[in-house]
């Protein structure tokens, strides 16, 4: 059969007359009586296929009788015209359909979780979204949500994208060598995952937050040039974009500099968000670290629209008006932008009681000037207090016009003007509506700080292989670690840090002045990167690169609302997998064996000593360390939480357990209405709720 078989999606009016051999699953039935149309899937697309007693053998009719939604079947029959008017212009292959001559049902299927179909059979009514539907529910039955068409797509894509990347990379001398995943920790800021060894007992291998270390050990190979897409893993706190293991197109190569990489990138970027239709301009603009922040507040700046910040200290030296004064008094400083003809939109109550009152503060600063400009005039509740002059200085700096409006923040903190101006751009640009569709900018961010400054110490702003820009200073001397700059550089497209990388040290002791500078203690360093400054003794070569976040990366060309979406089974936002309820318990043999089981007694895990230290338990579980101040807190707190639950098991239940806050109907159980339970019903459940509205608590919105 699979001999003569024809893809669903390929067949048109072209083929009007052909005998064909379809195999896929039943995506949509519609039922006239003796006449049933199936809209039948595969990965290429759908086609209508007729099971008609005029034209079909009666014994095949008789048989897709017992069609349902995602069986899955193969059929034969031939091509023809469909009827003028009844041609659906939504499918490819809308103008045709397949009249059936055989039918055979490989396998049947239950009630479907959530639809499949995402194509309505008649031209003109609508298919049900998804949207209501969980994600972890999607989660749960991921091969069914995979075999959606737009999911379908998206890995199509996804795989057009990393065969461009390889024949672009292969083109360009580049090699594609695999590093190891059972490994030793690379320090990319995030915990590790660790696998316990059962050769080695009480040992652990590390699995890779990316292939760093040993992309530069290819270097001191010389292999020039390699690539790798590799499968990276983080244990760090999640966001909307961010994975537990994720994807990187990982590169390095040597005798090269930033020039090398910016060229190399920006043409593969391109080529990549080619296959999404999309055209980057070149060359991407460059901006350094300090510049992004000083004039867009975040070192990924979303460059799609304007409301740049504009200096305004220097503006109020001489002012009168309290809170500047203040503020310039304790060295601070006043940013602002200018909202172009937005004044109709940006009303004085929403300024004031909207944003100064309520946006700003929760963005972290104490309250935000703004002024709307009419005419030559600038109104708002504070200007009365600002000279002549300033007023002057205020119009000429922020080129306002009549229209216009314009925000300042004020505080003694420059990281605070920034960050909550930064936000407030954002948070404005999206209100207004300033981001065109479609759009793209691509920007590098160049010379990052090399350290931040840490709780204790410093830490390194990408990590302790990045080469500094200049050699010359004194690992001691915090200030002056602060000051220096590295040959980093980040990947940023419409705000979203898509890749980040370095020209690396490829000196032993100015690597070892950079792991000083890091506290590491010469132990530390041996025991940690022995093997790997070993390496320098051997002829290491000037080298660089970087990696991109691929799952970032493909989300971005096909407009997914999370990476989730071009992943194939990813974690949930809990780091869970719904599907295959991973992380999950294991036995207590497998534990015995890998030596975490202490065999003397073997109810508790090795490590642990105190007798039913419950608390220890809990933070071994978690993998939350613990000192011994907060071990009291959280004991005192799991105490409170036993009473709690010992309480709420002697709330007595009538005949049925289920009883809920709201009345609600139990769909699972058709006999049994849940019944509203008598504490909800007098209000006393929330007498201790932070706001309550009707038979809801209000909590704080999340946002992805
Ligand atoms: P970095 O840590 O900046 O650099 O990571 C590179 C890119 O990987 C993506 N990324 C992630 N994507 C999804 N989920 C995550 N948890 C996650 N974490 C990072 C981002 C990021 O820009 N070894 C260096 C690269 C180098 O120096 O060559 C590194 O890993 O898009």
């Amino acid at each position: 059969m699979q001999d003569h078989r024809i893809y669903c999606g390929q067949l048109g009016l072209a083929d009007r007359g052909q005998e064909v051999c379809l195999a896929g699953w039943v995506d949509a039935l519609r039922d006239h009586g003796e006449v049933l149309f199936i809209h039948l899937r595969d990965r290429s697309g759908i086609v209508q296929v007729v099971f008609s007693p005029d034209s079909s053998p009666l014994e095949v009719c008789q048989n897709a009788r017992q069609l349902r939604n995602e069986f899955c079947i193969t059929i034969s029959g031939h091509v023809i015209k469909r009827a003028e008017g009844t041609e659906n212009p939504h499918l490819e292959t809308g103008e045709i359909e397949v009249v059936a001559d055989t039918l055979a049902i490989y396998s049947d299927a239950d009630t479907l979780p959530f639809p499949i179909s995402e194509k309505a059979m008649i031209a003109g009514t609508s298919m049900k979204k998804l949207e209501s539907v969980s994600e972890d529910l999607r989660l749960q039955y991921r091969y069914l949500d995979l075999r959606r068409p737009s999911m379908q797509r998206n890995f199509i894509k996804r795989h057009q994208i990393f065969k461009c990347i390889r024949d672009f990379l292969d083109e360009q001398g580049f090699i594609e060598i695999e590093t190891p995943i059972l490994t030793k920790s690379t320090p990319e800021g995030a915990r590790d995952y660790l696998v316990p060894s059962r050769l080695h007992e009480r040992r652990f291998y590390a699995l890779p937050q990316s292939p760093q270390l040993f992309k530069q050990l290819l270097m001191v190979s010389g292999f020039e040039r390699y690539f790798q897409l590799a499968r990276c893993f983080r244990d760090e706190d999640l966001r909307p974009n961010r994975q537990p293991e994720f994807t990187q197109l990982d590169i390095e190569a040597s005798f090269i500099d930033e020039e090398f990489i910016y060229e190399l990138l920006e043409e593969l970027t391109v080529r990549m968000f080619r296959v999404g239709h999309i055209e980057l301009p070149r060359p991407f603009p460059r901006m350094t670290h300090t510049e992004a922040i000083d004039t867009t507040g975040s070192d990924r700046p979303d460059l799609r629209f304007g409301l740049r910040f504009i200096e305004a200290t220097d503006i109020f030296g001489q002012t009168s008006y309290g809170i500047f004064k203040q503020v310039l008094e304790r060295g601070g400083r006043i940013k602002g932008i200018t909202i172009k003809g937005q004044s109709d939109r940006l009303s004085k109550n929403v300024l004031q009681n909207e944003y100064a009152k309520e946006i700003v503060p929760s963005f972290g600063a104490k309250g935000m000037t703004w002024m709307r400009v009419a005419g030559e005039e600038l109104e708002s509740n504070i200007v009365q207090f600002f000279s002549e002059t300033e007023k002057q200085a205020i119009i000429e700096r922020f080129g306002a016009q009549s229209g216009d409006v314009i925000i300042m923040i004020a505080d003694p903190s420059y990281e605070v003007v920034t960050s909550v101006l930064g936000l407030l751009r954002i948070h404005l640009a999206h209100r207004l509506e300033l981001i065109a569709p479609g759009l793209y900018c691509p920007v590098w961010i160049t010379d990052f700080p090399l350290f931040e400054a840490a709780d204790e110490g410093i830490t390194s702003s990408h990590h302790p292989f990045t080469a500094p820009d200049h050699i010359n200073f004194d690992p001691a001397d915090r200030d002056q670690l602060l000051s220096l700059r590295s040959r980093a550089y980040d990947l940023v497209v419409n705000g979203e840090e898509l890749g980040g990388g370095s020209i690396r040290i490829n000196s032993k002791q100015v690597q070892n002045k950079i792991f000083q500078a890091l506290n590491l203690t010469e132990t530390d360093i041996k025991d940690k990167f022995g093997f790997f400054l070993h390496a320098f003794d051997y002829g290491i070569p000037p080298h660089g690169g970087l990696a991109l976040g691929m799952d970032r990366v493909v989300a971005m060309i096909l407009g997914t609302d999370s990476i989730r979406e071009v992943i194939a089974f990813p974690k949930n936002r809990s780091a869970f997998c719904p599907l295959t309820q991973a992380p999950s318990g294991v036995s207590r043999d497998q534990l015995a064996e890998i030596g975490l089981l202490d065999p003397g007694n073997d109810k508790r895990i090795s490590g642990i000593q105190k007798e039913g230290d419950l608390i220890d338990t809990l933070s071994w579980v978690s993998r939350i360390a613990l000192g011994d101040d907060e071990k009291k807190i959280v004991a005192q707190a799991v105490k409170t939480a036993q009473k709690m639950a010992k309480n709420v098991s002697a709330i007595q239940m009538d005949d049925d357990p289920l009883f809920s806050v709201m009345q609600v109907s139990n769909r699972m159980r058709r006999v049994s209405e849940a019944k509203r339970h008598p504490v909800a019903q007098r209000g006393e459940i929330f007498k201790n709720a932070p706001a309550v509205k009707g038979d809801f608590f209000k909590v704080a919105s999340i946002l992805e």
